[in-house]
């Protein structure tokens, strides 16, 4: 094991920041202070003027996941090493069994593939049926597996989309087990109901996408979700809240003390419908993703929702896909494979966006890139912050570099960005995931398979308090 001296850098946690150097051994963080000797042998890293950050958490991929007759771009080594590459060193992902699939089955197959992932992974569930055997499932996945979060589908009708009945019945379950409620929400019947109409009318172009997927049904499936996890006492994390309606459902419900969590994405702070109008169907389709980029003023809203405290942490959907797989849905946009990248930008969008522009402090950018989903996940102590013992998963970010962000020179897997030509400043020009140097200065060296799984215990902070 290497161990690395990080010197004369900016420490920021959550909770406030001050000069000091830091020292990783053996896969932790074995000191913080001023001035510390660097042992024999020790990797030296200056980085004077920079901050020096806890890796980034992206709670929310999707790697090498079937979906709409084809396979998302990145396997778990290509997507942890993009990861890596921006900073990011621990991944939550979502198991998904096939229909009919028992959840263990389904695991197992997560496991074996996310086996080789360049940093730290561990899993969500999908519930993307509902039987007996599933509810039975959940114990083990819980108590055995280290599963602590199950997520629904209030959208995808015909494929994962459950009824209130079995919602109910799931977050019921959920509550029993001291499992987190996890709500892809937007009200699939209204969606399929707009698919055909906006196809009768003659639209197959992704501009169908986002006519066919309007806030209001964003909107109404959040507030049934939180009434439904409220009314059943159990804590809801809503993933990838795009729409102003949404993000007031979930700040009403805070403002009266309901355990409701809410997660953006930074395309939703900055990328508006227009892209649904591109000339190019690469274009357009590339951008197709579920729930879709809103019109004009919704990102504004969302802005705010993150600023206030509404929002608390960010992911990214990851599931990007190449230029030649969304030419699936070519005459029909129903059929293009739903998902975009961005587990390598996260980081970069959103310090650019939002430190830079003084929305955030580099406090609030920790709290909603990582620290946050530390908590809600629980994955504290290991990760997170940066504390002797933890984790040494951290990130230098020269607040003063700028680069072009660009599929030509993106890690991802796929051809397409959706940050195409966006140029950023402030860059991570370090990673180190548990001690390991993972991203030098622009040298790759992620390893396939040095990540480790992490199992989760059920009762996250979620439970007691609000984040
Ligand atoms: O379009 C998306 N978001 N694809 C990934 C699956 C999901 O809905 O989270
Ligand atoms: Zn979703
Ligand atoms: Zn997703």
């Amino acid at each position: 094991m290497t161990t690395t001296l990080i010197r004369g850098g900016t420490v920021v946690t959550e909770r406030g920041r001050r000069r000091a150097d830091v020292l990783s051994r053996d896969g932790r963080i074995a000191a913080i202070g001023d001035k510390l000797e660097a042992p024999a042998g020790a990797e030296v890293i200056d980085v004077g003027g920079c901050y020096v950050m806890p890796g980034g958490i992206d709670p929310h991929t999707h790697m090498q996941l079937p979906m709409m007759g084809t396979v998302m771009a990145d396997d778990f080594f290509t997507g942890t090493a993009a990861a890596a590459a921006g900073g990011t060193t621990t991944i939550l992902d979502f198991v998904g069994p096939e229909p009919g699939q028992l959840p263990l089955e389904a695991l197992a197959i997560w496991r074996e593939r996310a086996a080789k992932s360049a940093v730290d992974y561990g899993f969500h569930m999908t519930v993307s049926w509902w039987s007996e055997a599933f509810s039975a499932a959940m114990a083990s996945l819980v108590n055995d597996h280290g599963i602590a979060s199950f997520k629904f589908f209030l959208a995808y009708k015909g494929r994962l989309m459950l009824p209130d009945e079995e919602l109910i019945a799931g977050f019921r379950r959920c509550r029993d087990l001291g499992a987190l409620v996890q709500v892809h929400a937007e009200n699939g019947e209204l969606i399929a109901y707009l698919q055909q109409k906006v196809l009768a009318d003659g639209i197959t172009s992704p501009l169908g996408h986002a006519l066919s997927r309007p806030s209001q049904c964003e909107g109404e499936a959040t507030l049934r979700a939180i009434t439904m996890a409220d009314i059943v006492d159990v804590p809801l994390y809503v993933v990838h809240v795009s729409a102003a309606e949404a993000a007031d459902a979930i700040g009403q419900a805070r403002r009266r003390g309901a355990k409701v969590i809410g997660e953006t994405l930074p395309g939703f702070l900055a990328i508006d419908d227009v892209v649904y109008r591109a000339e190019s169907f690469d274009i357009a389709a590339g951008h197709v993703m579920s729930p879709p980029y809103r019109p004009k003023g919704h990102q504004e809203a969302i802005w705010r929702a993150v600023e206030t405290g509404t929002l608390s942490t960010t992911g990214t959907d990851h599931c990007c896909f190449t230029k030649a797989q969304k030419r699936l849905g070519l005459d029909d946009f129903t059929k293009i494979p739903n998902g975009c990248g961005g587990v390598e930008e996260r980081l970069h969008v959103l310090w650019h966006l939002g430190v830079n522009s003084g929305r955030l402090t580099p406090e609030r950018f920790v709290a909603l890139t990582s620290a946050n989903a530390a908590k809600a996940f629980n994955l504290r102590p290991r990760k997170g912050s940066l504390e002797v013992g933890a984790d040494a998963d951290l990130i230098v970010l020269d607040p003063e570099r700028t680069r072009t962000l660009s599929a030509s020179t993106q890690h991802q897997n796929t051809d397409f960005s959706v940050w195409e030509g966006m140029q950023i400043k402030g860059v991570v020009t370090h990673t180190l995931a548990r001690g390991r140097h993972v991203w030098a200065d622009g040298d790759l060296r992620a390893e396939r398979g040095a990540g480790s799984y992490l199992p989760r215990k059920p009762f996250g902070a979620a439970y007691t308090a609000t984040i």
